[in-house]
C-alpha cells in the first residue's frame, strides 16, 4: 500500500499522476475527468465567430432596444472577467485537497471564462461599443453587491480555508447563484431578444456554445456540493443557508436590468416574472439534486452522472420550448 503523496501548491512531496487509483491517483471515470474529457472534444473559438449581421441589426435597433442589449452583454461581460478571476482559488482548494481531476478540470473551466470573456468583448467591438461601458452596470446595486463582494469574498476566503464549508460558500455563490441563476435567466434572456426576432446570429452562436460550457460547469458544482453532503449531513444546512443569503440580490439583478422601463414597456417583450421563474426552477431542482446526495455512499457520488443529466435535461427543456415558441 503506497503512502498518499501532498500535491497542494507549494507543498509537494510526490505526484498524484504516478500515484495507484488507491493512493490518490487520476480515476478516469471520475465525475471531473469525464466533464474534462467531454470539455476537451468540444473547443471552440470566438474569434472565428462572424458578428457582420450583428452589427447591422444593433444599428437598425431603438434607443430603448440598443440600451436593453447593452446591459445584458455589458453584465455577461463582466460576468464572465469575474469568474475568469474568482475561480482560480478554487483551483489550488482542491490541490490542498489532493483531488488532481477536479484540479485539471477547473483549469479548462477557467481557460473556458476567460474564452466567454473574449467572446462577448469581441461582439461589443463589432457592433462599435469601444467606449467605457461601465454606465450599463453601475447602477444594478444588486449586481454590483454580488460581483464586487459575495462572488470575490466567497472564493477568495478558499485561500486561507480551504474547508468543506467554505468550499459550499464559494460553489453556491459560483456555481448555483451566478452560473446557475445569473447566467441561465440571462440566456433565456437572450433567447428572446435574438431567436424570436432572427436578429444577432453571432450573438446567438455565443450563446450556445457558451450555454454548453456552463452545463459542465454547473454540474461540477452540483457535484462538489453533492460530496461534501454525502460526507457530512450537516453541510445541508450550509448549502441551504448560503441560497439564502444570495437569493433576493440574485432576483434583484435579473429585475435591475429592466427597471428603467415602465410595465409592459421592456424592450423585446421580457417579462421579469417569466424569467424569475424561470431561474428559480432551475435552482430548485439543481438543489434537489444536491439534497439526495444526503446520506449517500462517496464512492458512488464520486462516479454518478446525476449532475451531468440533470443539465442535459434542462437543455433538452429548453430546446423544446424554444422550438415550439419558433412555431408557435
Ligand atoms: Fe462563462
Ligand atoms: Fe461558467
Amino acid at each position: 500500500m503506497s503512502t498518499k503523496r501532498t500535491i497542494e501548491h507549494g507543498k509537494r512531496d510526490g505526484f498524484a499522476s504516478l500515484s495507484p487509483m488507491t493512493g490518490g491517483g487520476l480515476n478516469p471515470d471520475s465525475f471531473p475527468m469525464r466533464l474534462f474529457r467531454k470539455g476537451n472534444a468540444k473547443p471552440w473559438d470566438p474569434a472565428s465567430i462572424d458578428f457582420s449581421q450583428d452589427a447591422k441589426d444593433f444599428a437598425a435597433m431603438t434607443d430603448d432596444e440598443r440600451w436593453q442589449t447593452c446591459a445584458l452583454a455589458a453584465q455577461f461581460l463582466a460576468g464572465e472577467e469575474s469568474v475568469t478571476q474568482d475561480l482560480q482559488p478554487f483551483v489550488a482548494a482542491m490541490a490542498s485537497e489532493g483531488r488532481l481531476a477536479d484540479e485539471m478540470y477547473l483549469t479548462q473551466f477557467v481557460y473556458e471564462e476567460a474564452k466567454h470573456t473574449q467572446a462577448f468583448r469581441l461582439w461589443f467591438d463589432a457592433v462599435g461599443m469601444t467606449g467605457d461601458l461601465h454606465e450599463y452596470i453601475d447602477d444594478n446595486e444588486h449586481y454590483m453587491q454580488i460581483f464586487t463582494q459575495a462572488l470575490p469574498e466567497s472564493l477568495y476566503a478558499l485561500q486561507n480555508d480551504p474547508s468543506p464549508r467554505s468550499q459550499i460558500r464559494a460553489s453556491v455563490t459560483y456555481n448555483h447563484i451566478v452560473e446557475g441563476t445569473l447566467a441561465l435567466t440571462g440566456y433565456f434572456a437572450w433567447h428572446k431578444i435574438c431567436a424570436e426576432r432572427g436578429i444577432l446570429p453571432g450573438m446567438q452562436q455565443v450563446i450556445k456554445h457558451i450555454g454548453d460550457d456552463e452545463r459542465r460547469h454547473m454540474a461540477w458544482g452540483t457535484f462538489t456540493c453533492r460530496r461534501h453532503v454525502a460526507a457530512d449531513d450537516a453541510n445541508w444546512d450550509l448549502v441551504d443557508e448560503r441560497m439564502q443569503e444570495l437569493m433576493v440580490p440574485a432576483m434583484g439583478v435579473v429585475t435591475g436590468t429592466v427597471d428603467r422601463f415602465g410595465e409592459g414597456e421592456t424592450p423585446f417583450g421580457i417579462d421579469i416574472n417569466e424569467l424569475a421563474e424561470y431561474a428559480m426552477d432551475k435552482l430548485g431542482r439543481r438543489l434537489g439534486a444536491i439534497e439526495s446526495a444526503r446520506g449517500a455512499d462517496l464512492h458512488v457520488i464520486d462516479v454518478d452522472a446525476e449532475p451531468e443529466n440533470l443539465e442535459e435535461q434542462f437543455h433538452a427543456e429548453d430546446e423544446r420550448e424554444l422550438v415550439a415558441a419558433a412555431a408557435g
